[in-house]
């Protein structure tokens, strides 16, 4: 093997920018499906997967939503969370922060507690039995307004101590920041960090927004920021993560080849960006296959390569003694 590929699967990883409705393989799928009595609109896996080409994120979200049809029970996220942290295992991912979209399922009729409970059994056996740490995201859908994500954040008020941050995701054109002030606030007063999906199709004034109102502590994707100098200046100095996923922008079109992916010229920017999989069963490929995807295209050096590792561990919601242990870890195994 190359050894820079060698190298990144060896190096142990967090990731940061992960829905864990993205990781739903069509296999896990069909077998869900079967035993909930649930038809989806494919024959098959073969048929279901050949329909992943998408021309936007919308076309992507309607697919991923259709996904989670299937899932109804407690058992259900347990198992798909499951097979997520099997994965990361295999990718050498030892600290994942997990998002979940609960209204993607509440809006179904599948009740909150079904939910965040298989999730969190899940990601407490991973840490337990596969030894990966976790941290919870519950992320808000953006196209459904902020008066059902209060109604939301509501519901997950007797689960506070399983989530450490609350984001914003799902169709980003049309629903901007603004319109999630109020619900931001009252998420940061129940004591949670904030981060926001921004710049991945919207504007720079998107990032902005996601920065000045929302308080986002980190930014999932990005991109766009590399269109205004001044915001890559304060990303810079207040050292706000950016939390970029190569294969997710380019199946959705946000680049057009991957040797255009910003993903060096942030770092050359001194902006703390790290590498991700957003949702690995849908763009082909988890976290290694995303370094080594963007490693190539740019001919990233083995001290990118390390920066980035980095990056993810010094961007993480963990204790300052946890950062230490993990930036240990990644010495230990790349001799610097
Ligand atoms: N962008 C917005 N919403 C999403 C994404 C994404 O990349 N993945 C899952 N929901
Ligand atoms: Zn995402």
């Amino acid at each position: 093997m190359d050894t820079l590929h060698r190298l990144i699967s060896q190096l142990p990883k967090a990731e940061l920018h992960l829905h864990i409705e993205g990781t739903f393989e069509p296999e896990l799928m069909f077998a869900i499906a079967q035993r909930n009595g649930v038809t989806l609109n494919y024959g098959s896996v073969e048929e279901l997967r050949a329909a992943y080409n998408f021309g936007n994120l919308q076309d992507f979200l309607n697919l991923y939503y259709a996904g989670t049809s299937v899932l109804l029970f407690e058992q259900d996220f347990y198992d798909l969370t499951w097979a997520y942290l099997n994965k990361a295992k295999e990718n050498n991912i030892v600290h994942t922060e997990v998002m979940f979209d609960p209204q993607a399922h509440t809006e179904r009729g599948v009740p909150f507690a079904a939910v965040i409970g298989g999730i969190y059994r899940a990601l407490c056996d991973g840490f337990e039995k596969l030894g990966i740490s976790f941290r919870l995201i519950l992320s808000f859908l953006r196209h459904l307004g902020a008066e059902k994500g209060f109604r939301t954040l509501e519901e997950a008020i007797p689960y506070k101590g399983w989530i450490t941050a609350v984001g914003l995701d799902s169709t980003e054109r049309d629903y901007p920041p603004e319109l999630f002030t109020e619900l931001f606030d009252a998420a940061r007063e129940m004591g949670f960090v904030t981060v926001a999906h921004a710049g991945e199709e919207g504007p720079p004034e998107y990032i902005w927004g996601a920065l000045d109102l929302l308080k986002a502590a980190r930014i999932d994707h990005g991109n766009s920021a590399m269109e205004d100098p001044d915001l890559l200046d304060v990303l810079r100095i207040y050292e706000i993560p950016l939390t970029t996923c190569p294969l997710s922008n380019l199946k959705l079109h946000v680049i057009q080849r991957m040797e255009d992916h910003p993903v060096r010229r942030m770092l050359d920017a001194g902006v703390r960006a790290t590498i991700n999989s957003d949702d690995p069963a849908y763009f082909g490929g988890y976290l290694n296959d995303n370094f080594i995807a963007v490693a190539d295209a740019l001919s990233l050096t083995s001290d990118e390569i390390i920066q980035l590792v980095n990056n993810a561990f010094e961007a993480a919601f963990v204790t300052d003694g946890e950062k230490r242990k993990f930036l240990q870890l990644v010495r230990e195994q790349s001799g610097k």
